[in-house]
């Protein structure tokens, strides 16, 4: 069998080529996983397709009308027929698009790759069947078969590449206009619908500042309520399309981070953006200064906005975004600003590995501001891209010039994380 199989896909390869038994067990491994790939694909795109096309939408609507928050059905009936008018029609729908890839493979003269590619078939005929006994209303078959939609109290936040529950309920309850996938978060994070800003509260750090300024901006063009916390006291604005506008401020001083409590309860959002360089200084001021500003105050603003996650609702929706910069991989020519900003983010690091809701990093490049006014990059642009790669779901933001970050602080983070989860354990 595996002569014939050899055979079969050696033929197409250039002359002289050829692959060994493991290689095209791998190869047909890669095209039975990819042809599951290709359906689930095909399920968000429907999905998308049904948010946008109204024909589409009125059956995807019954879908809509099942859930209670709590993820409770609303009727018995409603969910028998949002499986006849939604689900079964959706399972077709990839059936159907399942037989393209072993279609194209047969045609290609390749019948064990087609062969390989019925997997995705086999996979989506789960998926119709599970569909069907729901709408026939076979007993237990909810439980076994609809696990983003079963009731009871959030476990974990959103995951990164699988859909779970707390993923899927902010389709229904966020934003019907985000957080698509239904399997797989690849399309939503394709698309930058991994995320969704709208209507949230976000809170920025530092935003009097440029990165604070810009973050603002961006954010509240987004569709967000934005909030500025700053240690200055006077209402704070920002410019946007050369129109200023005033923005709800909060004055808040290091040291006295108990008193954002009750705002905090309030915010989805947090973005934790303030901070100093001390330069060239080495005195234990300079020290005191540096670590209190980095890395204590910045701890302590997070540890008190994670205490306000409790609710599903904000297991699923709150975040916490800090803005350690790249200074955690690289030099910034500043070994005070590096050691607090790399003391704060390993604590992120270690922190994060109990965290109930999303935690994320901004490694950022040198950008112009007051605290770097050699930078290269505006904060605008910086911002921009911030909120591009969260709305793709990314969870450490790298947004710089250096190439290297690219490479060294994902190794870094990878090694340091696992080192932590090996000799520490949640209390
Ligand atoms: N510029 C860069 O090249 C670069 C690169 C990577 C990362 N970063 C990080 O990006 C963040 C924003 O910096 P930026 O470049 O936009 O600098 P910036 O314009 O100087 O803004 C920093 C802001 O932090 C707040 N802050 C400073 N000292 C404070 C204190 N003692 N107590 C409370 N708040 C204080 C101030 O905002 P309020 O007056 O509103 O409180 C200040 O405007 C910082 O965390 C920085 O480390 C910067």
């Amino acid at each position: 069998m595996f002569n014939a199989m050899s055979n079969n896909l050696n033929d197409g390869l250039p002359y002289g080529l050829t692959l060994t038994t493991l290689q095209h067990l791998t190869l047909l491994s890669a095209i039975a996983l990819g042809s599951i790939l290709w359906v689930e694909i095909v399920r968000d795109l429907y999905h998308v397709l049904a948010h946008l096309w109204s024909p589409l939408g009125r059956l995807h609507n019954w879908h809509h009308r099942v859930f209670r928050p709590d993820l409770s059905v609303m009727s018995e009936e409603i969910y028998r027929k949002a499986h006849w008018y939604n689900d079964v029609p959706e399972a077709l729908v990839m059936l159907t698009c399942s037989f393209l890839p072993g279609l194209a493979c047969w045609m290609g003269g390749y019948p064990l790759a087609a062969a390989a590619a019925s997997v995705g078939s086999l996979y989506t005929l789960t998926f119709l069947g599970g569909a069907i006994a729901r709408g026939a209303g076979v007993p237990q078959m909810d439980e076994l078969t609809d696990l983003t939609h079963r009731p009871g109290p959030f476990t974990t936040y959103p995951s990164h590449w699988r859909v779970n529950r707390t993923y899927h309920w902010r389709h229904h309850f966020d934003d019907q206009k985000a957080y698509y996938c239904g399997t797989f978060t690849l399309v939503d994070r394709l698309l930058g619908t991994a995320l969704s800003l709208k209507g949230k509260t976000i809170a920025v750090t530092g935003a009097s500042g440029s990165l604070g300024q810009a973050l603002l901006k961006e954010l509240q063009g987004q569709g967000a309520k934005v909030i500025a916390l700053t240690s200055q006291d006077h209402p704070l604005t920002i410019t946007r399309q050369g129109e200023t506008l005033p923005v709800k401020t909060v004055t808040w001083k290091i040291g006295e981070e108990e008193a954002l409590q009750s705002l905090l309860e309030k915010v989805d959002i947090l973005i934790l953006n303030h901070g100093v360089n001390v330069h060239q200084q080495r005195s234990p001021q300079a020290i005191a200064t540096a670590y209190e500003v980095n890395t204590f105050s910045v701890l302590r603003l997070m540890e008190l906005f994670l205490t306000t996650v409790k609710t599903n609702a904000q297991i699923a929706t709150k975040e916490v975004w800090i803005n350690t910069s790249e200074a955690e991989v690289n030099p910034a020519f500043s070994p005070l600003y590096e050691l607090s900003k790399r003391a704060i983010g390993e604590l992120i690091t270690l922190r994060r590995l109990d965290a109930p809701c999303v935690v994320r990093k901004l490694i950022l490049g040198p950008f112009k501001s007051n605290l770097n006014p050699v930078g290269i990059l505006s904060a605008d642009w910086v911002a921009q891209q911030v909120v591009k790669a969260a709305q793709r779901d990314s969870r450490n933001i790298i947004v710089t010039i250096n190439p290297l970050t690219f490479l060294a602080f994902p190794v870094k983070e990878f090694l340091t994380s696992w080192y932590f989860r090996l000799f520490t354990r949640r209390t």
